[in-house]
């Protein structure tokens, strides 16, 4: 099977790993763009706009690609997967219609509502007077959603009243969605689906605030661990049952199947299970820890899913041992962009067997790598308990040099310590 992987980031160089540790050849597989990281296991292809739909389906078309696995949002809100499945070509990733499930809070809302699937309450406004009134009426803390694609920064929670409004203010031309205050543990749950059949990934915990005990504004995530032993009984079912199913059903009722990656962004609330989010595409870093432990070939599970088969799958399998990430950010990451910088140590950093590096941010220059801005990579780590992949996590990561650039200390800390008091 010839695979294309479309993205630049963290989580398709995890992909690619993924795909290539469980059984597909390094050969078979192309990335478009990719980034220096993903250059050193498989071919790219740096002049292919991987949101141009028409490039797309005649690269695909032309190397005879037999499955397009697309990792970021925005080709498929740029309607790529369209334009591949109407050329008759596998692709794991939703039509422009369904992936609007992430693209439009409102929409989200919507299908949730019509599917009977918990979520907070949740008003829409279109003007500061009704972003005032709305959140008057749920209280403090405040949530201010953008109600669009705002690269993770369009949701502000906190308990000031003027930084709330100015963030309203701020998107106030997107329409703003004022969400009532869910209180609880985050849990990112992972399902693949033909459309019709979904089948669990295995929970995963993100880190979204930039600093150490959950201080600093909110970033695309900055570490992740899978998976999570505080989970009770049964929630993986429950989540399929009442979140997971209900949306694709509807979606499919509203003629857009969903065919990729449901990411179920959840709170764990003293009166249940919550959705906060939906994304229509693999998170980023959990991704790096959830597919560090998966047995099954990924290709195959892919592939049924972007084919309709997945009622003939058996469920994914996942190695009992733990994985955590740790995401290195540049100087100034999330607030401002810092210059291009050597990067060094990955190497000494690698050559622990517990430890793999998935690059975001990186290209090669010359004789040196470069770290691009941003999140720059993520460290990842496999060992037999939480206390083990932190130790060689942050081991890895003390090796590797960027002027600075900064990275959470406490990653599955609590997880760990847990275990420690067992
Ligand atoms: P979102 O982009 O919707 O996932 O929101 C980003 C982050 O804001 C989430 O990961 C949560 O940490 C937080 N958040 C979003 N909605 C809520 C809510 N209703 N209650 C509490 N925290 C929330
Ligand atoms: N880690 C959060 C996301 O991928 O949106």
């Amino acid at each position: 099977m010839k695979i294309l992987v479309l993205g630049q980031g963290a989580r398709e160089h995890a992909i690619i790993k993924s795909l290539i540790g469980t059984g597909t050849p390094a050969e078979k597989i192309v990335a478009a763009p990719g980034n220096a990281g993903i250059a050193n296991d498989v071919r790219t292809v740096e002049t292919l706009n991987p949101n141009s739909p028409e490039q797309v389906t005649e690269f695909a078309k032309e190397r005879a690609i037999d499955l397009v696995i697309i990792g970021p949002e925005a080709p498929l809100v740029a309607g790529v997967s369209d334009a591949l499945r109407a050329a008759g070509i596998a692709v794991f990733g939703p039509s422009q219609r369904a992936a609007a499930l992430e693209g439009s809070k409102s929409f989200a809302k919507e299908v949730m509502a019509a599917a009977g699937v918990p979520t907070g309450m949740a008003r829409e406004c279109s003007t500061i007077e009704e972003v005032e009134s709305a959140m008057a009426a749920f209280g403090a803390p405040y949530v201010i959603k953008a109600d669009g694609l705002a690269s993770g920064k369009g949701v502000i929670v906190t308990s000031d009243r003027q930084a709330a409004l100015d963030h309203a203010r701020n998107f106030i031309d997107m329409g703003i969605l004022v969400e009532e205050f869910l209180d609880g543990q985050e849990v990112s749950l992972f399902f693949l689906s033909d459309g019709k059949t979904v089948l669990p990934l295995t929970p995963a915990q993100d880190f979204k605030r930039a600093f150490d005990d959950d201080a600093g504004p909110n970033t695309g995530g900055m570490g992740a661990y899978s998976p999570l032993p505080w989970l009770p009984e049964g929630f993986v079912e429950e989540v399929q049952e009442t979140v997971a199913l209900p949306t694709v059903h509807e979606l499919a009722r509203l003629g857009a199947e969903f065919v990729g990656l449901l990411y179920c962004g959840l709170i764990l609330t003293a009166r249940g299970i919550r959705v906060i989010e939906f994304n229509a595409r693999f998170g980023d870093p959990e991704t790096q820890v959830v597919l560090r432990r998966l047995v099954t070939p990924l290709a195959g599970l892919l592939h049924k899913a972007a084919t309709g088969q997945l009622a003939n799958a058996t469920e994914p399998e996942f190695t009992k041992d733990v994985a955590i990430t740790v995401v290195l950010a540049s100087e100034g990451y999330p607030t401002s962009s810092a210059p291009n910088r050597a990067i060094t140590g990955l190497t000494a950093a690698e050559q622990d067997e517990h430890i793999s590096i998935a690059h975001a941010a990186t290209r090669v220059e010359g004789d040196d790598l470069l770290a691009t801005g941003g999140r720059v990579l993520s460290v990842v780590s496999l060992a037999k308990s939480f206390r083990k992949a932190r130790k060689h996590a942050y081991e890895a990561i003390e090796q590797i040099y960027l002027a600075g650039s900064h990275y959470r200390k406490d990653i599955a800390k609590a997880v760990a310590d847990a275990e420690e008091n067992d």
